[in-house]
């Protein structure tokens, strides 16, 4: 849906302090976001996760749809001490425009 994509292009300002996507996409605080869609968490090259993100990925976490929708709701409930510092997006709405915007940009 090209609409959900640009109303997720507008929610994602708020991720953008700390995360990059596209061609030119670098880790800053946070890691690219390039493919994150259905990848397992933690594998961006170069960027040091916390702890608990790394256990996670050891544990089998893959972002799916609904992983990512919980984690985006409220990152520090959904995960105690992840190094993401963002207080998590109140409408089901934004979620879901911003998942269907990073399925935008792949590998
Ligand atoms: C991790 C998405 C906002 C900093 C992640 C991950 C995702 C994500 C999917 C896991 C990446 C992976 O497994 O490779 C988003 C989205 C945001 C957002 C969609 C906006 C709605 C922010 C903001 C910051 C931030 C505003 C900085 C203040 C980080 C950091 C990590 C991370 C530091 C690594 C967490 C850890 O290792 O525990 N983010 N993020 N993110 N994000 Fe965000």
């Amino acid at each position: 849906d090209p609409e959900l994509v640009k109303k997720g292009e507008k929610t994602f300002k708020k991720c953008k302090a700390c995360h990059q996507v596209g061609d030119k996409a670098k880790n800053k605080t946070g890691p690219i976001l390039n493919g994150i869609v259905g990848a397992a968490a933690a594998k961006a090259d170069g960027f040091k996760y916390s702890k608990v993100m790394k256990a996670a990925a050891e544990g089998g976490l893959v972002w799916t749809d609904e992983e990512l929708g919980a984690f985006l709701t409220k990152p520090k409930k959904y995960m105690k001490g992840t190094k993401m510092s963002f207080a998590g997006l109140k409408k089901d709405k934004d979620i879901a425009a911003v998942i269907a915007y990073l399925k935008s940009f792949p590998q």
